[in-house]
């Protein structure tokens, strides 16, 4: 019979990948803390129309890429392909401004796109991020491009620039889009089809066309959004980049960034990585002040960013972290010697919180050192028959093979002494 294999696009994580998943996620919780943002959860689905007027009908994640069915009660479903249609819905529905006017909200969780898998490119992928309702000032926006920033920073990436653009108000938008339609209309027969189609539809996004005769065309006529910004948007933009100078975030302005989702506004920017290859952007954002007002809240003012979760693993790449399994590997010779071992183990998991491997295969010493090693545990404990009959144990540093033996009842003692193998 043919085996069953998972959905192309998607992902099993295996034990040693999702030790480091939550390792990273507990940094991401830790740093969400630090910063006073409180975590939210919303479901797996929503209403298709969360997404459709959220992120805009002519967006690809809307009209190519939602996993969307019509359920057995006959209401229009969509698995969630973002996240900030679903928290703007959840900060509505909840009154979450009355709790307080600047509401401060982050998440990880796993989102669904149909996509074209790719190296960084999946179909169902994890993001986790921040939104943040209630300021119009370019100090938030500073907050939140900082916050990405120095979430790389822990873990020391290299090669990542920071890109910023502004698209300006909605006010300003339209205004803008048909000076660009109408600049680029002796051109747009020398245009791909889909800029050709984008113009009518969703002429921002002309700006991400990767086709080199496009790309030509735009650099040569095409007018920019920053030269077209009202007196307000450009005071706003101006601030978030002296304010980025001031507290030392270096960032590169990118005045083609347009990005994806049709509700941002001013602000817009990008984290991208060299290392990760044709999918290169970490993670993206800006600010969206009229998403609130448009699913029926209060005008609102907004800004957020989601980064990508596989994407951050590949940044990585050498510099896993947390992929050791125990911080000691009991390696036990004889079946008295087993009882005795899970009862060491037993105490010390309790006592001093240490990630502890028994074997019970009954191997030879070698394969059981062997193990130990592959383990990544900073300490083998070796009972054997001779040792208990001292009521001893072997602790072996795996790093430089020094040994000694220990007492069993000072076993714990001994443990508190260490103060690198993971105990206090
Ligand atoms: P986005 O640019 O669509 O923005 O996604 C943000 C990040 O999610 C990307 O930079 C990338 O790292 C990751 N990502 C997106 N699609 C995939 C995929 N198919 N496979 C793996 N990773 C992926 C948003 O989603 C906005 N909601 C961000 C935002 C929050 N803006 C304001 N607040």
């Amino acid at each position: 019979m043919a085996q069953f294999k998972n959905i192309k696009g998607t992902k099993d994580l295996l034990p040693h990948e999702t030790r480091q998943w939550r390792n990273i996620e507990n940094i991401i919780h830790d740093f969400m803390e630090l910063h006073s943002y409180g975590e939210i959860r919303t479901p797996s689905f929503e209403q298709t129309n969360l997404f459709t007027r959220g992120i805009g009908e002519d967006t690809d994640i809307v009209s190519k890429e939602m996993y969307s069915w019509i359920d057995q009660g006959g209401s229009n479903l969509t698995l969630k392909p973002e996240l900030t249609a679903p928290a703007v819905r959840a900060y509505i529905q909840h009154h979450l401004a009355n709790q307080s006017p600047l509401v401060r909200l982050y998440y990880l969780d796993s989102l669904f796109r149909r996509e074209r898998p790719q190296k960084g490119r999946l179909r169902q992928f994890h993001q986790f991020g921040i939104e943040a309702f209630g300021s119009p000032y370019p100090e938030q926006d500073v907050e939140v491009i900082s916050m990405a920033y120095h979430f790389y920073k822990i873990f020391d990436l290299k090669n990542i620039t920071v890109r910023i653009n502004s698209i300006g108000s909605s006010e300003i938008r339209p205004i803008f889009l048909n000076i660009l339609r109408e600049s680029m209309q002796p051109y747009i027969d020398n245009l791909c089809p889909t800029c050709q189609g984008r113009l009518n539809k969703n002429a921002l996004r002309i700006f991400d066309c990767k086709n080199p005769d496009c790309e030509k065309i735009l650099n040569k006529y095409a007018p920019s959004i920053l030269e077209n910004l009202s007196d307000d948007d450009r005071v706003h933009f101006d601030t978030v980049q002296s304010l980025l100078t001031d507290i030392g975030i270096p960032y590169v302005l990118d005045k083609t960034m347009v990005r994806g989702l049709d509700y941002y506004t001013r602000t817009t920017f990008e984290i991208l990585s060299t290392t990760l290859g044709a999918q290169n952007s970490l993670c993206g954002g800006g600010r969206y002040d009229k998403l609130v007002e448009n699913m029926g809240g209060k005008p609102t003012p907004s800004v957020g960013f989601a980064a990508g979760f596989e994407r951050l693993i590949i940044a990585l790449g050498e510099n896993n972290i947390g992929t050791d399994t125990a911080d000691i590997y009991m390696v036990v010779l004889g079946t008295n010697a087993l009882s005795c071992a899970l009862k060491i183990a037993d105490e010390l998991r309790k006592k001093r919180g240490l990630r502890i491997s028994v074997e019970t295969l009954k191997r030879s010493l070698k394969s059981q050192m062997r193990e130990a090693n592959r383990s990544g545990a900073q300490f083998a404990i070796i009972i054997g028959e001779d040792e208990l009959e001292n009521n001893a144990v072997i602790v072996k540093q795996m790093n430089d093979g020094k040994q000694k033996e220990v007492p069993i009842d000072k076993l714990v003692d001994e443990f508190h002494r260490h103060h690198n193998c993971g105990c206090s």
